[in-house]
């Protein structure tokens, strides 16, 4: 952190690692030697304690799709928060929320509203195995479903950083099988075992793997996976925490072509407000109590805080879907080709993934294509360009098991500044 001062952040982690255990109320927010402590945030901005400006390509991490302190969706907020901010009553407006995902979400006959992208994950693998009677479940090294015990083997994000699965019970975990991503022969291994063939509850996959770097599926595999689940009777969820709502107005199901059995939302769905949703068919979502018995409950599900976030928020994507999802992609190719091309000219050995709005930069010349690709890539460099990138008001996620997004008010003059930072930056790191 060189050229602009992290002072009061300073000040302020050491007051918060007395009262905070870690100094940070989620692992992933912390990085050597303190994070930036921020007082506000506008449109693509942050806006440190200490005074900087950085522009901001974590937007709590993929969730701030339209910006931060969005004006539409907080002048519906500031109407909500004078009529009430929570019932634990049915609300019309939920209802409102459920009606549009049904038309928006391919798999969704009907969803139900929760608070985070762990609870969604969490329970919509309880519905798999109530749907199939089947206790056993596929998850892929390098995918990240939340931080909860039998999800957290070979996780990504955070988790991919050190073994942080202290406190889980082996039993726990043991119903759950970790495999790589892009390779169908392992899905089919698993599938031909003995032990696991007639107890296979679902197949848990982030559709665009985006918590260990960025991860593409590569052709036909998904296709294949949705094939070989359908065969076997293992339901396929889709976990679209991150490119619900991103990739496409109906998420990474309708951008490949591709329904899920079941599909989990959070992040982009409320731009930033917290909640959740499982999607999928009657059939399937009627296991969820009351009208079925897997047990699903929540003191602040559906408020209406969150609900009108939401709401607006989907109002705004169905409106303006024509004109939002072609502007992202374009403001992230420019960003991905300009690095493209300084490292071709440069003649770095690095490696960029991109689709959509999302991108990440590895520092290896290999096809970064599973979990294991990633780890092999030199990531102290990785941490180097984060520290520069910073230190010019450029802020990525702190790590390389993390994306980097767009939104859809970063404008020209902040594409530019982050060109001419990585340009700078992917130089002293590659000289140093
Ligand atoms: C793909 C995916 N699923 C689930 C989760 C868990 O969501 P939450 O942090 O809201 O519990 C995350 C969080 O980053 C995620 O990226």
């Amino acid at each position: 952190m060189n050229d602009i001062n992290f002072n009061k952040s300073r000040v302020l982690f050491e007051r918060a690692t007395k009262v905070i255990p870690g100094g940070v109320n989620s692992p992933v927010r912390y990085f050597k030697p303190y994070p930036f402590f921020v007082e506000s945030a506008n449109g693509s901005k942050l806006f440190t304690n200490d005074g900087n400006v950085l522009i901001d390509y974590c937007l709590g991490y993929g969730s701030v799709f339209l910006g931060h302190a969005n004006q539409e969706i907080g002048t519906e907020i500031k109407y909500q928060i004078d009529k009430g901010n929570l019932f634990c009553t049915p609300t019309e407006k939920e209802l409102q929320l459920a009606e549009i995902c049904t038309r928006i979400i391919p798999c969704a006959e009907m969803v139900r509203i929760m608070n985070t992208g762990a609870e969604a994950a969490m329970h919509s693998i309880r519905l798999a195995r109530s749907f199939t009677n089947k206790t056993k479940l596929v998850k892929f090294e390098g995918g990240y479903h939340g931080a909860f015990d039998y999800v957290l083997n070979k996780a990504g994000s955070a988790a991919a950083t050190m073994d942080y699965t202290d406190g889980i019970l082996t039993e726990s975990a043991s119903k759950t099988i970790t495999i790589p991503f892009n390779d169908i022969e392992s899905v089919q291994k698993v599938i031909n075992k003995k032990e696991n063939r007639d107890d296979l509850a679902c197949i848990i996959i982030e559709p665009v793997l985006a918590n260990a770097g960025l991860i593409l599926p590569e052709k036909e595999y998904l296709n294949n996976l949705r094939s070989i689940a359908k065969e076997n009777n293992i339901l396929l969820v889709f976990d679209e925490v991150i490119t619900g709502f991103r990739l496409a107005l109906g998420g990474a199901s309708e951008f490949f072509g591709i329904r899920p059995d079941i599909a989990i939302f959070a992040k982009t769905l409320g731009n930033g407000y917290p909640i959740s949703l499982v999607a999928g068919s009657k059939e399937i979502m009627s296991g969820f109590a009351p009208s079925g018995s897997v047990y699903q409950a929540s003191t602040f599900a559906g408020n209406p805080i969150s609900v009108t976030a939401a709401l607006k928020t989907l109002e705004i994507l169905v409106n303006e879907k024509n004109t939002i999802y072609p502007k992202v992609v374009i403001n992230c190719d420019k960003i991905v080709d300009a690095i493209r091309d300084i490292v071709h000219d440069k003649r770095l050995d690095i490696t960029l993934n991109s689709i959509g709005s999302m991108f990440q930069l590895f520092f290896s010349d290999i096809p970064i294509k599973d979990y294991s690709s990633v780890k092999s890539t030199n990531t102290e460099s990785f941490y180097k360009l984060f520290k520069i990138l910073l230190s010019k008001n450029i802020f990525i996620p702190p790590s390389p098991y993390e994306t980097c997004f767009i939104s859809t008010v970063h404008n020209e003059e902040d594409i530019e500044k982050t060109i001419d930072a990585y340009e700078s930056a992917l130089s002293t790191v590659m000289n140093s």
